[in-house]
């Protein structure tokens, strides 16, 4: 299972691990992370799970849909780095993956 690092938008962090095949917003989310507000339960319709991605990390990631882009389109926090974690699913290759929440709208 990998451990991934989250960084608050405290800038405080805390190492959690991840099980493969849920999505970062679960595991962000279900560790306590309360300012993941995920509102719409991992639709691609919210945006309110805006993380940014280690730029160490990002090839491993992925580039986001055409649809995850459109919505992160929509945040003034949106930078090179930024995903809507409910669409990043875990996977063995994010072992010591760093993750930020972005800031709110
Ligand atoms: S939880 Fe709504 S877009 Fe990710």
């Amino acid at each position: 299972m990998p451990n991934i690092t989250v960084i608050n938008q405290e800038g405080e962090e805390r190492t959690i691990e991840a099980p493969v095949g849920r999505t970062l917003m679960e595991v962000i989310r279900d560790n306590g992370f309360d300012e993941l507000l995920a509102l719409c339960g991992g639709c691609c319709s919210c945006a309110t799970c805006h993380v940014h991605i280690d730029p160490a990390f990002v090839a491993k990631v992925g580039a986001p849909s055409p649809d995850e882009n459109d919505l992160l389109d929509s945040s003034d926090h949106r930078n090179e780095f930024s995903r809507l974690s409910c669409q990043v699913p875990v996977t063995a290759e994010l072992e010591g993956l760093r993750v930020t929440i972005a800031q709110e709208d």
